[in-house]
């Protein structure tokens, strides 16, 4: 039976075991998913080790997305635009890296939210690993502007000018946004899982405007207090993307694109 793995430190609250075991089922697909903890300095000589062993592939999580990038024989655009993997697919001789959480994001906003993004004003916050994976599909879907802004202010400014060939991304502060308005605002930061959210000015959200935390759970909870405070029309936690970017991997394996509405409300409830 093929095996898979998320592979991450810490692993062991990871929802992907379950939601593969479920899109497994509905499918009728025979596998194995279970989850690896993995310290980083053990993530090469791991993957080598497990490609002798034969496992068919793997998602990676914190903190492995960057380092995993490097060690892949090969890697897809979304990986090279992401400069992270987190789905790594089995070849005759390494793995080939891919990243499925921008395709993830999107799909959840556009099929699952009705979110549109097209001639919207968007606004990423966070310069992290998860920034960079979503801003090239983000870009994809023709935003009227994308702007990014981070506590370190240099972030911005090297993902535009490294994504600059895929389109325009406009590098901001988070003090420098006072008096800007954006139709869509998604939380790209971890610092949700510390109870907090970025320092941000007033009135950020436009008439209509929607807010989407790529955290769920309790770490989405401070940025979608603070969206619905400031006027938000709609918040939404990530749990769709984290379905949905399974889901691409899924079909990545297997050749068999998962439905995702079931496990999302089974993850829900
Ligand atoms: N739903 C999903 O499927 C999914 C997928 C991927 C990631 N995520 C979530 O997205 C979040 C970001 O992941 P990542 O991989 O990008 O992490 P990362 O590479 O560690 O980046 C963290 C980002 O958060 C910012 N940040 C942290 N604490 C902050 C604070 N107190 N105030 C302001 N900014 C703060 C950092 O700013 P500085 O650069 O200034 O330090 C950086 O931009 C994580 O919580 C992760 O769980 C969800």
């Amino acid at each position: 039976m093929d095996r898979y793995a998320v592979l991450g430190q810490p692993v062991a609250h990871s929802k992907s075991p379950r939601i593969h075991a479920a899109f497994a089922e509905s499918l009728g697909q025979k596998l194995l998913y279970e989850a690896c903890e993995i310290a980083p300095d053990e993530l090469g000589p791991s993957l080598s080790r497990f490609h002798a062993e034969g496992w068919a592939g793997f998602n990676l999580t914190v903190p492995h997305k960057q380092a995993g990038a490097a060690l892949c024989e090969s890697r897809s655009e979304a990986a090279e635009a992401a400069g992270a993997v987190n789905t790594l697919i089995r070849t005759a001789t390494g793995w080939h890296g891919d990243n499925t959480d921008g395709a993830g994001l999107v799909r959840d906003l556009l099929a699952n939210l009705g979110v549109a993004i097209k001639g919207k004003r968007v606004l990423v916050l966070g310069a992290g690993g998860a920034a960079r994976g979503i801003v090239a599909p983000l870009l994809a879907e023709g935003p009227a502007e994308l702007a990014i802004s981070n506590r370190n202010p240099w972030k911005p400014e090297e993902i535009a000018a490294a994504l600059k060939p895929l389109g325009n991304i406009v590098p901001r502060t988070h003090l420098s946004l006072k008096g800007d308005r954006y139709d869509l605002i998604l939380n790209a930061t971890s610092a949700g899982h510390s109870g907090a959210i970025p320092r941000l000015p007033p009135k950020l959200i436009a008439e209509g405007g929607i807010a989407y935390d790529l955290n769920y759970g309790q770490a989405a909870v401070p940025f979608l207090v603070w969206a619905k405070s400031e006027g938000a029309a709609r918040v939404s936690d990530g749990l769709g993307m984290l379905v949905e970017q399974a889901a691409e991997a899924f079909q990545r394996w297997r050749g068999l694109r998962p439905e995702t509405a079931a496990v999302l409300a089974s993850l829900r409830g």
